[in-house]
């Protein structure tokens, strides 16, 4: 990769050009800078919850460890053996004393240290066991359980990364558990499909789609529970669209609810789960507080680049190639919350995302396929993003709003895009330890 390549002109305020989506240059930069010299996410402390817990997961390319270690610390270890460089972990999750490879023998512990080497006796004198750890990326940190990690020692740090109002959202989603905590152990949907990984960023927040992509969806609820979906994202919608910043946006469904919509599990159920429920976060946080936070039950967040909270579960954007794509979907429950809240929400999440679900995947997943085959042809290569351009409204404390069905998350998240892919290109960052 090499900084000769430009990519500004690519992006423009209201279209974006098929590039973006389809250049293997492009992609390898988006690897060297998005994932790589940036935070990004990992994933929730619930994933781990006990000691030894572990989950592998990838920074850019780059295999790591994400585990709790036995004094009950989160941490992110580079899955590579300090003697010769074997991957240290083999299994994509499960619960382990230590790691030892599988080549040579040496041992290491859940806090990375290097234990034991077979035949130590071999090793000369200044053969020093502290200084071959396990290596880590340069910062690991977290907010609310959602842990986040970048190889680059100079980044900035990640409550600058994600500002105030993302914060401000996370704290949302933890605080819709009567505990302020979430549970991540109800397993995981992993997806992969033959598109390029923005192709869903961009459909993260995106009101504009579901009319058409999801109308036997649409179709299915209305027949049986007279619930009209539909009716949620048309261009008089209430919803809103927000950018929060830095490439990070949301989608506000107060308005909806205020509105009377009785889409979400806690706003159907009438019954005892949904009164403990509601008095149990009262409890917690007052009156004015508990209702805010089950008005926006339903939001949805994106975090530039890798991670989209969905009301009822959050996913993780792995990128593979330029046309391919695998993602990781958790449904997230709510500890302290009545069994039927939970069991709710999980159904709600198999329903349209789950293997059998008619919404995630039979819907949205087989759109992408389609928009990755048209961007290849190219005689005209802009794609437009100016929908509701010219009614953003700007509030009082700096946000930028549109209409749900607006395309103000593709112009937040392309123009972060553009900013960061046009740093110039350095050497690959180094690793602390
Ligand atoms: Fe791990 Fe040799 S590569 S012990
Ligand atoms: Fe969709």
């Amino acid at each position: 990769m090499s900084n000769a390549l430009d990519v500004s002109w690519l992006i423009q305020k209201d279209r974006i050009h098929s590039d973006v989506y389809l250049d293997a240059d492009i992609f390898e930069r988006e690897i060297d800078i998005l994932f790589s010299r940036h935070w990004i996410s990992i994933g929730h402390e619930g994933e781990i919850p006990g000691h030894g817990d572990y989950r592998q997961r990838l920074i850019g390319r780059q295999p790591v460890i994400f585990l709790r270690d036995d004094s009950g610390t989160v941490r992110v270890l580079m899955n590579r053996c300090t003697h010769r460089g074997n991957a240290v972990c083999q299994n994509e999750r499960g619960n382990s004393k230590g790691f030892t490879c599988s080549y040579h023998g040496w041992r290491f512990r859940l806090n990375g240290e290097l234990a034991t080497v077979p035949f130590p006796d071999r090793y000369g004198g200044d053969f020093d066991k502290s200084a071959l750890h396990l290596r880590q990326p340069a910062q690991v940190a977290s907010h609310r359980g959602f842990v986040f990690a970048t190889l680059n020692p100079d980044e900035v740090p990640l409550t600058e990364w994600l500002g105030p109002r993302v914060l401000a959202e996370l704290d949302d989603i933890a605080d819709l558990s009567p505990l302020g905590e979430l549970l991540v152990n109800a397993g995981v949907h992993r997806l992969k499909f033959r598109a390029n990984w923005k192709l869903m960023i961009e459909n993260a927040i995106d009101g504009y789609h579901a009319g058409s992509v999801h109308r036997s969806y649409n179709e299915s609820i209305a027949a049986r529970t007279g619930v009209n979906l539909a009716s949620l994202a048309t261009s008089s919608a209430p919803a809103r669209i927000v950018d929060l910043g830095n490439g990070h946006c949301a989608w506000d469904s107060r308005a909806l609810l205020a509105a009377g919509a009785k889409s979400l599990p806690t706003m159907q159920s009438k019954g005892d789960a949904a009164r403990a429920y509601e008095a149990a976060l009262i409890e917690r946080h007052g009156k004015d507080r508990a209702a805010h936070l089950l008005s926006k039950s339903g939001s949805h967040l994106y975090i530039f680049p890798n991670f989209s909270y969905v009301g009822s579960h959050f996913r993780l954007f792995q990128p593979v190639s330029a046309s391919e794509t695998r993602v990781q979907l958790f449904p997230i429950l709510l500890k302290g919350a009545p069994p039927d809240i939970n069991a709710r929400r999980l159904r709600m999440h198999e329903g349209f995302y789950g293997p059998a679900g008619i919404g995630g995947q039979s819907d949205d997943i087989e759109i992408f396929e389609r928009n990755q085959l048209g961007l290849a042809a190219r005689t005209d290569p802009w794609s437009i993003i100016s929908r509701g351009i010219h009614l953003e409204t700007r509030h009082d404390d700096g946000t930028v709003s549109g209409q749900i069905t607006d395309e103000l998350s593709n112009r937040t998240l392309w123009k972060r895009w553009r900013d960061l892919m046009t740093q110039p290109s350095e050497e690959s960052a180094p690793c602390a330890r």
